[in-house]
Formats: structure tokens, sequence, C-alpha cells
């Protein structure tokens, strides 16, 4: 018997592993009974950017935008010349859709406040996460999370409809470039994985529905900044360490996150003596990964409370991670709960 990809299958899902992601996006519009569509489109638009991005990222060795662009941003980082572009192509993308009223970006010192009359969300976005990994082919990635505005549209923007917490996120995903590009999103029910084909320049669905194992065998961590850790910290690592994990850490969020998702693992940012509040950020880099994370059964935390629910206080904060299989976190949490910082 023939199989119609697009009939419901037996869990009632209408869409199978090659469904495009527009079709999928358009399919899963259902799952917002009063929708209007400007969510949908949304995501279409960043999925836009993300082929533009990956078309740069993919030549970055050939056209001379490698390298530093000789400026530092808000957080005194040297912005590389793919942060800019990256940047560029994202909030363009956002700009011209008119369902975005502010943006929120690493690369920028304040709100873009599009002065959208018709927009309804704001979007946080890590354009390009892992810049020191550009100029040495190594995977790298864009975050983003999504929110619903809390004052009314057309009325000028308000510190209320960006300082939400995680768990108000309507939508968040990453897009991996990597072996392969893939965007990874959830809108809340959910996590589902497209792989890019870039001869037929479309994503297609290729993980629906992903399940993080409940534990794992890896742990990632910068153990450069051991002497800088906290003495749980420490002690966490080392138990990691007897218990025979493999240590993976790539220095792009998104890769270290999207590995330990898939294969079971944790990831570590944790405070240190140089950055004691950690060093990812929390708008847009920290909520969108522990949205997918919750989704997908997995969990994130500070170390003492839960990612989502921590409630912003400035643009670029920033937050100790932990995040990952859902037993590795909790044993982990309960291990360096109110630890201390002391250089050793
Ligand atoms: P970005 O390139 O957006 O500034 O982010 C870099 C982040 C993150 O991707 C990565 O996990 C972390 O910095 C690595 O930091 P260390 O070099 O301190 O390990
Ligand atoms: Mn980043
Ligand atoms: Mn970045």
């Amino acid at each position: 018997m023939k199989i119609n990809p697009y009939q419901p299958d037996q869990s009632g899902m209408a869409y199978s592993v090659g469904t495009t992601l527009d079709r999928f996006i358009k399919l899963k519009q259902s799952d917002f009974p009063f929708a209007s569509g400007e969510l949908s489109q949304l995501l279409r638009d960043i999925a836009l950017a993300a082929k533009i991005v990956n078309r740069e990222t993919n030549r970055a060795g050939l056209a001379n935008i490698g390298g530093a662009f000789g400026q530092t941003n808000i957080q005194g980082e040297e912005q590389q010349k793919l942060d800019v572009i990256a940047n560029i192509r994202f909030i363009r993308a956002l700009s011209k859709g008119g369902e975005v009223c502010a943006i929120v970006s690493e690369e920028e010192d304040s709100v873009i406040d599009l002065q959208n009359g018709s927009g309804k969300y704001v979007v946080a976005i890590d354009p390009l996460d892992g810049s020191s990994n550009i100029d040495v082919n190594i995977s790298i990635g864009t975050i983003f999370s999504i929110y619903r505005r809390k004052t009314p549209v057309g009325s000028p923007i308000q510190l209320e409809d960006i300082m939400q917490p995680g768990s108000e996120q309507v939508a968040a995903g990453y897009v991996l470039y990597g072996s392969s590009t893939m965007l990874v999103y959830t809108t809340g029910f959910g996590v589902n994985g497209f792989t890019y084909e870039a001869s037929l320049g479309e994503f297609f669905l290729s993980h629906p529905d992903i399940q993080a194992p409940k534990d794992g065998k890896i742990y990632s961590i910068n153990e450069g900044s051991e002497l800088e850790w906290s003495q749980e910290i420490k002690e966490y690592i080392l138990s990691c360490k007897q218990q025979g994990y493999s240590a993976r850490y790539i220095g792009s969020l998104v890769a270290d996150f999207h590995r330990n998702l898939l294969k079971g693992g944790i990831y570590l940012y944790p405070a240190t003596v140089k950055n004691p509040s950690g060093k990812l950020r929390l708008l847009y880099e920290a909520n969108a990964l522990a949205l997918i994370a919750e989704q997908a059964g997995a969990q994130a935390t500070d170390g003492n409370q839960r990612i989502l629910d921590i409630q912003p206080e400035s643009l670029h904060q920033r937050t100790p991670l932990i995040i990952g299989s859902s037993r590795m976190v909790q044993e982990a949490s309960t291990k360096i709960k109110s630890s201390t910082l002391q250089k050793s």
C-alpha cells in the first residue's frame, strides 16, 4: 500500500519526515486556534535569514568576511565580520516582515524599536553564536526567542514588553551551521528539527518530536576555567570523571547543546571568579535553549532556580547555565546548590 506522507500518522501527526518547513509551519498553525498566522510568518522570516547566513557562513573562507570587524559590542567582546553580517541579515528579515515590534540583539547596545504599529512580537536574538569558531570552520549557530508584547499593539514599546521571563516565550529556536545546517524550534508543543538541503533551498523535517535522553555520559564545560570555579563545581566535574563520562566542548553553545540534546549530556557555564554571573546571556542565549530543553524533556537551571523563571533586569544580563539531560541536571543542581566562589 502506498503511504500518503501528509495523512495523519498513528500519533495523529499530519506530517512526517521529509515535510518542508513551510508546510510544517502551516500544518502546525492549528495548534493555536485563534492564530492569525503572524507567528508562522515570523518563523518563515527567520528561516529565510538563516538560509542567507548559511550561505555567508559557507563562503567565509573565500569572501573576505572572516576575521575581526574592528569594533567591540556592548559586552566588550570583539565583533567578527560574520557577527555583524548575521546581525544585519536577521534584523532586516525581522523588520521587513511586519510581525515584530522590537528586537533585542547581542550586537546592539539597546532595544531596536521598529516603530511598527502592527507588530505584536518581540524577538531576542544572538545572530551568530560561537564567533571564536568562525575562522576555523567549526560549527556556529543562531539563537532566537519570540515573545508576545504585553502592552497594546500600536502603542510605544515599554520595558515590560522586553523584560519578560523565559516562561513567557511563545516560540524559540536555534540554527546550527554545522556538518549540515539545521533549524530546531518549538512553539511550546514539542521540539522539531529541520535539515537544510542547499540544492533545493529548503529545510526538511528530519528530527520530529525530539526527546532528549533522560541521562547521558557527556559533560561539556570549559575546563580551562577550573581554577575559577566554586568548590562544588570542581567536585561535580570530578564526579563526572569518576563516573567515566566523556568531555566534549566545542565552544559554540548551540553546537554543544544540540549534541547533548540528541545524545544525552550536560552543559555547564558556571559562575567564575572572572564572570561571577556566568558568561552566557539570559535573554538571547539561555532562555531559548531552556525552553527547547524543557519541551524535549531536558532541564535548565542557573544552579538555584529554573532558567525560565528568572525575571530579567537588564538587556544583556548574564546567567550561569546548567542545561541538559534531566537526571544529570538534577544531580548537578543538588551538588552545587548555594555554591561559593573561591579561587584556588
Ligand atoms: P558568542 O559567540 O555569541 O559571543 O557566544 C560565545 C559563547 C558560547 O557560544 C560558548 O559556549 C561560550 O561563549 C564559550 O565561552 P568560553 O570560550 O569562555 O568557553
Ligand atoms: Mn552566543
Ligand atoms: Mn553571538
